[in-house]
C-alpha cells in the first residue's frame, strides 16, 4: 500500500472553480485520483478542469449550487454516476457575509448558513451509500480557525464554521462502521478571492503577519496536503477530527 496514493479513487471537491478548493483538487489529483470540480458556473469548471488535464491530472466537472436542494441532489446523483464511484468527497464551498450586529437580516444569516453548514449535511448524506458500497470513504469539511475563536462582524458565517466542525464529528461517530472517516480542516489567512478586501488593505496584512507564528499569510496549495493525508490511505485511523492550518494563529500568541 502506498501511503499517501489516492490512484483509482474518485473525488469531488465543492467550490473547486479557484481558491482553496481549486488547490485541494490539483492536490488530490497529483496524488493520483480522478477530480470532479464543483461550483455554480460550467465555463469557469471547464477552465479549471482543462487546467488540471494540462497538467496530466484527470478531471471533470460537477457543476451545482450546493445550496439549491433540487440541484444538490441532481449534481450529485450525476456526480456519482459519472464515474461510477465516489471516494472522496471534500465540502469545501462556503460564502461569507460581513455587517455589523444591528444590520443583519435573516435572509443574510440564512444564505450563509444553508451554503457552509447545511448543504455539507445533504452532500454527505447523498455520498455516504457510494462510499460505503465501495468499502473505503473519505469526508473533508473546510471549516475555519473561526470554528474555533469568534470574530466581530461575520456572525454566520462562525455560527456555519463551528456547526460544520460539530457535524464532522457526528457523521465520523455514525460513519466509521461503515469505514468511513468524517474529518475537518480549518485554515487561517490564505490568499484568495474570498480574502479580496482584506488583502487589499495592507495594515490589515501586516496586523496578520504580526499575530501568525510563521509571519505570513498563506498560499492555497498549502492546504493541499493536508488533504491528501485525510484521503489517502495515511489518514485511515483518524476521523472527527479538525486538523488546523493556520500557521499557529490559534496555537500561539504572538506580539
Ligand atoms: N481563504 C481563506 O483564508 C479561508 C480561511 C478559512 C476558511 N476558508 C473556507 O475555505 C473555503 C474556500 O474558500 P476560498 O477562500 O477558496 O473562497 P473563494 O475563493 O471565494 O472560492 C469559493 C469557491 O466556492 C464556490 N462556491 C461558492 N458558493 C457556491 C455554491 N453555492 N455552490 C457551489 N459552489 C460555490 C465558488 O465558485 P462559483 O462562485 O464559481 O460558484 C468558488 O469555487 C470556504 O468554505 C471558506 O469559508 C477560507
Amino acid at each position: 500500500m502506498e501511503m499517501f496514493s489516492l490512484k483509482g479513487r474518485v473525488a469531488l471537491v465543492t467550490g473547486a472553480s479557484r481558491g482553496l478548493g481549486f488547490a485541494m483538487a490539483r492536490a488530490l489529483g497529483q496524488a493520483g485520483a480522478f477530480v470532479l470540480v464543483n461550483g455554480r458556473d460550467p465555463a469557469t469548471l471547464e477552465a479549471a478542469a482543462a487546467r488540471l488535464a494540462g497538467e496530466g491530472i484527470g478531471a471533470g466537472i460537477a457543476p451545482f449550487d450546493v445550496a439549491d436542494p433540487t440541484g444538490r441532489e441532481a449534481g450529485m446523483a450525476a456526480a456519482i454516476a459519472a464515474r461510477g464511484r465516489l471516494d472522496i468527497l471534500v465540502g469545501n464551498a462556503g460564502v461569507q457575509h460581513r455587517a455589523p450586529l444591528a444590520d443583519w437580516r435573516r435572509e443574510d444569516f440564512g444564505r450563509v448558513v444553508e451554503a457552509n453548514l447545511t448543504a455539507c449535511f445533504f452532500l454527505a448524506q447523498a455520498a455516504a451509500p457510494a462510499m460505503r458500497a465501495n468499502g473505503y470513504g473519505r469526508m473533508i469539511f473546510t471549516t475555519s480557525i473561526t470554528g474555533i475563536i469568534g470574530r466581530e462582524t461575520i456572525h454566520a458565517y462562525v455560527a456555519s464554521k463551528t456547526g460544520l466542525a460539530g457535524l464532522t464529528r457526528s457523521l465520523a461517530a455514525e460513519l466509521g462502521r461503515d469505514a468511513i472517516t468524517c474529518n475537518s480542516i480549518a485554515p487561517g489567512y490564505f490568499k484568495t478571492e474570498m480574502n479580496e478586501r482584506l488583502l487589499a488593505d495592507q495594515a490589515f496584512v501586516d496586523k496578520i503577519n504580526a499575530r501568525v507564528a510563521l509571519r505570513r499569510w498563506a498560499e492555497p496549495a498549502e492546504l493541499g496536503g493536508a488533504a491528501v493525508f485525510l484521503a489517502s490511505p495515511a489518514g485511515g485511523y483518524v476521523t472527527g477530527h479538525q486538523l488546523v492550518v493556520d500557521g499557529g494563529l490559534t496555537s500561539t500568541l504572538t506580539m
